[in-house]
């Protein structure tokens, strides 16, 4: 790289990985704490070879058009439903993302859900901050027991087999899955079983997703799906708010067709003012946090970088999304 390329980072990263980038790249840093606005964005741009973007960042085609040089996109995050892949390839522009540093932090994030919403540790604080708290109450604030429950995994991925390990090795849970794919290692090690989606909704007490979000997954629980749960199930996200029709659940979790949920995602995000979920309390709203670890974050934004000068210098990117893109890179 005889000159510094120019890139535009659109927000505030982890020296881990923004001081890389800072020596090596005529860098622009978005250092507000709220992303560019749009049209912010477009005219950020328009003369630079690498991006660094967010999941709040989106970016498409007609975006795509105003940023003639752009070779790499690199998302901060391991989810890329915010950037539109096949136009990217399409013009010949290499998307990265950060797989699997942030497996453990988000398995356990799942986790923190599934059990502080199966034994109601939010609505028990808030009940003591306010006052309510006289005496121990033998029918006061019952919750679900984990001990030898059924955990479904919807989209046995990374995530969804490290959460599936915690489960069955503290908690002897059996473990259900449904997946366009067979995950064998799963299924060899925990003894995991794939089922269609209708076994997984009636057979789990605890139900989480890690499915991608795209046209085929986005709504895929819905009002019908939450009818075929337990009454005592839990549902957890840490996913990707849309995949739940958050009407259908909020009329759920009031109804009690199902028991609690724990939600790292929502849609929109924040939720709006008047979304009934923030006013029911059998639910649990964390603000999309699952890797919000300090190494975890640190390792993400290595990748990152990683990933940009690599496209950048035209080399092989280490998290690669699009490597279909190889014939056709832009120079
Ligand atoms: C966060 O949601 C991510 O996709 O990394």
């Amino acid at each position: 790289m005889a000159q510094r390329p120019k890139v535009f980072v659109t927000r505030v990263l982890p020296d881990a990985g923004l001081q890389l980038i800072e020596e090596m790249c005529d860098a622009d840093v978005w250092r507000d704490a709220l992303p560019p606005p749009a049209d912010v964005l477009r005219q950020k741009i328009a003369d630079r070879e690498g991006l660094v973007a967010l999941l709040t960042d989106k970016i498409d085609d007609a975006l795509l058009g105003q940023a003639p040089k752009l070779k790499v996109i690199s998302n901060f995050a391991v989810g890329f439903n915010n950037i539109d892949v096949p136009a990217c390839t399409e013009r010949g522009v290499c998307v990265g993302n950060t797989p699997g540093v942030l497996t453990d932090a988000t398995a356990d994030m799942a986790f923190c859900l599934l059990i502080a919403a199966a034994r109601r540790v939010v609505e028990g604080h808030q009940y003591t901050l306010a006052g309510k708290w006289k005496t121990w109450e033998p029918l006061g604030h019952l919750g679900q027991d984990l001990m030898g429950r059924t955990l479904g995994i919807v989209g046995m991925g990374r995530i969804g087999y490290a959460l599936a390990k915690r489960c069955r090795g503290g908690w002897d849970m059996r473990i259900l899955y449904s997946d366009v794919f067979s995950n064998e290692k799963s299924e060899m090690t925990i003894g995991a079983r794939r089922v269609d989606l209708d076994t997984l909704l009636k057979e789990s007490d605890f139900l989480s997703l890690h499915a991608d979000l795209n046209d085929k997954t986005r709504g895929m629980i819905g009002a019908a799906q939450l009818q075929k749960m337990k009454k005592t199930a839990v549902l957890i996200n840490t996913a990707r708010g849309p995949l739940i029709d958050q009407k259908a659940l909020a009329a759920a979790l009031r109804d009690g067709t199902i028991f609690a949920a724990g939600l790292d995602v929502t849609d929109p995000e924040p939720p709006d003012k008047d979304d009934p979920l923030l006013r029911l309390p059998n639910v649990i709203l964390a603000p999309h946090i699952a890797s919000a670890t300090v190494r975890t974050r640190d390792n993400m934004a290595m990748i990152c970088a990683q990933n940009l000068l690599a496209g950048l210098r035209g080399d092989k990117l280490p998290a690669w999304v699009n490597p279909e893109v190889a014939g056709k890179r832009r120079k």
